[in-house]
This record gives structure tokens, sequence and C-alpha cells, in this order.
């Protein structure tokens, strides 16, 4: 049914699609469809686990950039998501690059996005988040940092993400893997993370929570999400940084800047240009960093895996490599709204 859908809809550019679908998908809610919505979507049986303190209702989980603005979490909670990761988010309000921003690669089952991190910025995020109240679905914050702000200011960005988002997400990601941002990716830099992430860790223990109408301290479990482009010395690097200032975990991976092994031809790529690519291609790339942190770590640093996930197969693979928990963002343009039930479904027979 699905593929019948999925074959109009990529007749059209992917950005309106992915707009008109998700105020389709509202609509739909809104008029009374949304608990035959639920019924359809969301795994039956109970798939609950914990990570990193966190109990999620499943183990799939909508990567960032899907929903950037934390609009459509009442949709996305009723096609069945444990979590859904907003952002990323900046201080001020971005509009990215020019569109045409994404492409789709269909003989790669991928795309190739340069977004640029367009989002509404923190504070109209803040306010939409404080207007939804809801215990089931987990919502992480995935943080950034404006495109006119130098590296060397970039802690300031993550700390006002980081203070404004407090209260209304349940646990955060520093990303500083994005290729769409200049100059971005060298914030994953040892001494560069170590200043951001422990700046985020001492705010971290000092920020009051909300728990049953009282405020109390409390601290957010803190991640950090790295670019399959990494080099193993890098990862060393990211790893002795993790464990030595205790961090909550990672979440492996991003987008490549590779175009090794694609099936769409070289001119087909030459002219979409820059950008990051997501879906199949990346997938092995993802698996073996997972591999290689948990081996490393002794399994010690709990993962979030993203890249390359479309089946029960590929989430399966990824729990084997290590991971903890997993999300789909290309699966989810490629297989439809029943992905979530269907990893869930083959996850639990086994
Ligand atoms: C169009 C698009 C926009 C994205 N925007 C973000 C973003 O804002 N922040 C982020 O951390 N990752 C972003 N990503 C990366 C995804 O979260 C994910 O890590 C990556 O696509 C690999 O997973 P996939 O193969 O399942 O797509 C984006 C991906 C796509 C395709």
């Amino acid at each position: 049914m699905y593929k019948i859908l999925r074959t109009i809809l990529f007749c059209f550019p992917p950005e309106p699609v992915h707009h008109f679908s998700m105020n389709g998908l509202r609509l739909l809610c809104s008029i009374g469809f949304k608990n035959i919505l639920a019924k359809m979507f969301r795994p039956k049986s109970n798939h609950s686990c914990t990570a990193f303190g966190i109990q999620f209702s499943n183990k799939v989980g909508l990567a960032a950039g899907f929903d950037k603005n934390a609009k459509y979490l009442r949709e996305l909670e009723c096609l069945g998501f444990g979590c859904v990761e907003i952002g990323t988010v900046t201080p001020l309000p971005q509009a990215g690059n020019d569109k045409p921003r994404v492409f789709r690669l269909p003989k790669d089952k991928a795309l190739i996005n340069r977004m640029g991190f367009n989002n509404d910025g923190v504070k109209v995020v803040a306010e939409r988040l404080s207007n939804w109240r809801n215990s089931r679905l987990i919502v992480g914050g995935n943080i950034g940092k404006n495109k006119v702000t130098p590296n060397e200011d970039a802690w300031k960005d993550y700390e006002i993400c980081f203070k404004e988002l407090y209260p209304y997400v349940d646990y955060f990601v520093v990303n500083v893997s994005s290729p769409n941002t200049p100059g971005l990716r060298e914030l994953q830099e040892k001494e560069s993370l170590r200043k951001i992430l422990t700046h985020l860790q001492q705010l971290n223990v000092s920020l009051p929570v909300r728990s049953g109408g009282n405020l109390s301290k409390g601290e957010k479990p803190l991640l950090l999400k790295i670019a399959p482009d990494l080099t193993q010395e890098q990862i060393d690097d990211v790893i002795d940084l993790a464990m030595e200032i205790k961090l909550d975990g990672l979440v492996a991976t991003n987008t490549t800047i590779s175009r090794v092994g694609l099936t769409t031809s070289g001119s087909r790529i030459k002219a979409i240009g820059a950008g990051g690519l997501s879906g199949l291609p990346v997938k092995q790339r993802s698996t073996e960093v997972i591999r290689y942190i948990h081996q490393k770590t002794n399994g010690q640093i709990p993962i979030i895996a993203s890249g390359g996930i479309f089946t029960g197969a590929d989430a399966k693979e990824k729990l084997e490599a290590g991971a903890s928990l997993v999300q789909v963002w290309t699966g989810f343009i490629y297989e439809g709204p029943g992905i979530v039930k269907n990893i869930c479904k083959t996850l639990n027979s086994q």
C-alpha cells in the first residue's frame, strides 16, 4: 500500500512532500483519525526498555532533523515512535541553505541533504514544547550553533539551547557532526568537545527540573552525535573524552560526506553537489563505528544507532553491534509509517 503512495510522492520534490505529508497526518489526527492511526501503526505488545536511565516504550526513535521544530509530536507518537529527537535547534531562527537542498537517490535507497540547520530558533521551539503534554513519548533535544557564530563562541550557543530546552526535553544531544554548517565538524576535535560538554555538564547539575509540580535539582542525560567520517584516531579521542567526563551516551552516526559505492550516476551526484548522504550507503560504516566503540569501551557507553536502518534485520544488526536504541530517518521515507511496528515485530520475534 505504501509502495503505491511512495511512487506518487516521489514524483514531487522531497521538501514540499515532507510538509504536505506531515500536515496531512496532522489533519487526519485532528478530525478524529488519531486512534485509528495509532491502532494501525503502534506496536501492539510491550517493547519497553531502559537506556541512560530513561524508560522508552520501544527501541525505535525518529532521528534528528525530521521534526526540527517539534511541530508533529502528536502525529509521530501515533506512528509508534518510542522517542522523537527534535532539532537541530539553534539559539536564533535560521532559514538554512537555498532550496532545493534535499535529494532522493532511489537506486541507492538514500538521501542527500544540505538543509543547514533551518529551524524556528530555540525560544519558539521551547514555547511549543511547553504546550506539549505527554507521558509516553520521550523527546530528545538535539542542539547546535548558529551559522554566524564563530567556533570559539560555539559553547555559548549550546548553553543557550540547553537552558531554554531544559525543562521540556528528556535528554540532550550535542550535534557537532552535521556537514552542512561550515566548520561545525571541527568542533569534534577533543579540546573543543571538552569545552562544550563539560560546560553543559556543569549546567546540568545546577539547573532545576519540575517533578510532580515541584522544582528540584536534576540531570538530563547528555549525549554526543558523531560523524561516520571520523578517523579511528578521532573516534579514540571521542571515546577517551566520553569515558573521562562520564558522558551519558553517543549517537552514531550522522550523515556522511563520502560518495563511495553509489549506484546513482556520477553526473547526477555531481549535479546534486554538497551535502550529507544518508540511508543504505551509510549503514555499514555506521555499524562499524558502533561496534568499535562498544568493544573498546566494553559496552560502558550507551549508543543510539542512526544510519541506514530500514528493517527489523537492520535494527537487530545495530543492537548486536552494541547499540541500546535505534533511530530512523531515511528508512522512514522509504518504508513508510509502518516502519516502527515492523521493526518492533522483528525484534520481539527474535
Ligand atoms: C533531510 C535531513 C535532515 C537532517 N537534519 C539533521 C539535523 O538537523 N540534526 C542532526 O543531528 N541530524 C540530522 N540529520 C541526520 C539524521 O538524523 C540521521 O542521523 C542520518 O540521516 C542517518 O540516518 P538515516 O540513514 O536513517 O537517515 C538529517 C538527515 C536528513 C536526511
